[in-house]
């Protein structure tokens, strides 16, 4: 018996917001922009809340049947509300009433958390299907008067369809964390002293350091684990933060640019969502395909890391 991700889905809200744009909002360029992170445009959700963007990307997964769902997990950073959470919010619009549902909290890393957590439940329940969403509204969380921070990221929800079966699919993963790196990166909320609005923080220069460390540490030890060399690895799938994270993350894993897949010059950073956009997109656009070993491997404020081998 395994797991495999049978389908996937994904969605970005409609506003396109440029470098260009940005350069009449704080002292920026597109020349900047361009060459120290690689990003172009991201999107930006005027209206629609996390869970709706969750919502929007799971109908978008074919062959989906909420109500045999029997597990939903929303990995998120920006959920709609402290509870419900997302998830239940999205089991709701679903109209599934079949579920467990519930959120997880591991910041750019959270979906690969989601995906190690479901694995667990549905390999010691008696669970044969459930709903991985990753789904951020970063819009609402950044500073539009701080340029080192409101150029990286933007809006956006993956989704993956798990089912189990004969052959396995998820073939094994490496998760870490470590909380003495929270002042390099973070968002506080009401259970700090800090008083509102909560903006996200970052010393972008040593959250870079760590970010090409713990990923590459984190890739090999699931090579290794799994037991696949990285020549057998079809495509790479690393968290879209900046195109210099993920060029360094490659060339140390010893994996060539034709396989590494980036999108992250349309969206930016959508956090948890980014991996899941990525891996339904590099399915749609044939860039990954049945059969393939498909590395994902991303890096997130706590510090939190993960990465994962999928068998498509
Ligand atoms: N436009 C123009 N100039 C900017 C700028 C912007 N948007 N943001 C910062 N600068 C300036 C800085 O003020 C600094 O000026 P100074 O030299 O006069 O002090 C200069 O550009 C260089 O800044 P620095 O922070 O050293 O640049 P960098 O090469 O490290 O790039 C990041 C900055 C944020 C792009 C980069 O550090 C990064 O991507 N870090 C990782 C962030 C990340 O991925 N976080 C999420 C992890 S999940």
């Amino acid at each position: 018996m395994g797991i495999k991700v049978v389908s996937t889905g994904s969605y970005l809200p409609e506003k396109i917001l440029t470098n260009h744009d940005l350069e009449k909002m704080v002292e920026t360029s597109d020349e900047w922009i361009t060459t120290r992170t690689g990003i172009k445009e991201r999107r930006i959700s005027k209206e629609e809340t996390t869970a709706e963007l969750a919502y929007k990307a799971s109908l978008n997964i074919s062959g989906l049947k909420p109500e045999e769902l029997g597990l939903i997990i929303v990995a998120t950073a920006t959920p709609d509300a402290f509870f419900p959470s997302t998830a239940c919010k999205l089991q709701a619009f679903l109209k599934n009433k079949n579920s467990i549902a519930f959120d997880i909290s591991a910041a750019c890393t959270g979906f690969i958390y989601a995906l190690y957590v479901a694995d667990s439940i549905m390999r010691s329940k008696n669970i044969s299907r459930a709903l991985i969403v990753g789904a951020e509204r970063f819009s609402k969380i950044l500073d539009w008067n701080d340029r080192t921070t409101c150029i990286l990221f933007g809006d956006g929800a993956g989704a993956v369809l798990l089912e189990k079966s004969q052959d396995e699919g998820i073939l094994g993963f490496d998760l870490g964390a470590d909380g003495n790196y929270g002042n390099l990166l973070y968002v506080n909320s009401v259970g700090s002293n800090e008083s509102p609005p909560y903006y996200l923080k970052m010393k972008g220069n040593e959250v870079f350091k760590v970010a090409v460390r713990t990923m590459v540490e984190s890739a090999k030890r699931v090579l290794e684990k799994t037991d696949v060399s990285p020549k057998d690895i079809s495509l790479l799938i690393p968290h879209q933060a900046n195109v210099r994270i993920i060029n360094a993350v490659a060339e140390r894993l010893g994996i060539e640019k034709g396989k590494v897949f980036i999108n992250l010059n349309k969206y930016g950073n959508t956090s948890a969502a980014s991996i899941p956009i990525a891996l339904d997109e590099a399915i749609k656009s044939g860039a990954a395909k049945k059969g393939d070993l498909v590395l994902l491997v991303a890096f997130g404020g706590g510090f939190t890391w993960g990465s994962c081998i999928i068998k498509l």
